[in-house]
């Protein structure tokens, strides 16, 4: 009696070892896989906003560190930003922006803003926006997201620079209007921020070996 006892719970100890082992091995491995995908969503979506005939460096490789500004959404997490250069000098920068205020969590964006402080380019690179409704925002499904290219502090002031039900130029989607207005938001507080930090980031310093973007 005692024996069998003693038997089925060593089988259950081992059962339960090797699952929890199974388990473990198909996270990492599935956590690597996703990080793996963002990364390649990234890469698509930088050469989208900065494509490789326009600059001459290795602009995966030449990253500096993003200012640590709440405005970008980080909270604080180091993240890097891109430069893209001509002949040595600054074209533009593509910063990292996570929009907080989306219907289902967090929109990570990747703005494009050239050395006058125009936009060139935004695009989204993870969301959880509802299909149909929330995921116009994806270059993809909708030309939306062009509709940020060329746009400035200075040709879209701040009033402006909000959906059309809030009473600026950009259009909201029908029946949800709360993505775009928090893409929107992000967009407009990135040019506040490279407005605001400038001369930074047009000299950025140092690459950031190490640091991961969420
Ligand atoms: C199941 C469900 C999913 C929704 N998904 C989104 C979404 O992804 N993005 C969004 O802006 N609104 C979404 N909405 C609508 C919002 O709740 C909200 O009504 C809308 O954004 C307000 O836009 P409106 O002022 O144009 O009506 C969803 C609503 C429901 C019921």
């Amino acid at each position: 009696m005692l024996q069998t006892i003693v038997r089925n719970a060593i089988g259950l100890g081992l059962f339960a070892m090797v699952t929890a082992g199974l388990i473990a091995l198909t996270q990492s491995a599935t956590s690597d896989r996703i990080a793996e995908q963002q990364r390649q969503a990234q890469a698509s979506a930088l050469w989208e906003i900065v494509p490789r005939g326009s600059h001459d460096n290795e602009l995966l490789d030449d990253t500096f560190p993003l200012p640590d500004d709440p405005r970008l959404g980080h909270r604080g997490k180091p993240a890097k930003g891109w430069v893209a250069r001509k002949e040595g000098e600054v074209l533009g920068v593509i910063l990292p922006v996570v929009a907080r205020e989306g219907y289902s969590g967090d929109i990570l964006l990747l703005v494009g803003i050239d050395r006058q402080g125009e936009i060139l380019g935004v695009r989204v690179t993870a969301h959880q926006e509802t299909p149909g409704l929330g995921d116009g925002i994806e270059r993809r499904k909708s030309d939306w997201i062009t509709s940020f290219n060329g746009r400035s502090k200075s040709n879209t002031p701040a009033e402006a620079f909000k959906v059309k039900p809030d009473g600026g130029e950009f259009d909201a989607f029908s029946g949800a209007t709360i993505t775009p207005r928090a893409v929107v938001a992000a967009v407009r507080d990135s040019l506040a921020v490279f407005e605001e930090q400038r001369s930074y980031l047009l000299n950025p310093v140092t690459p950031s070996p190490g640091v991961a973007n969420e």
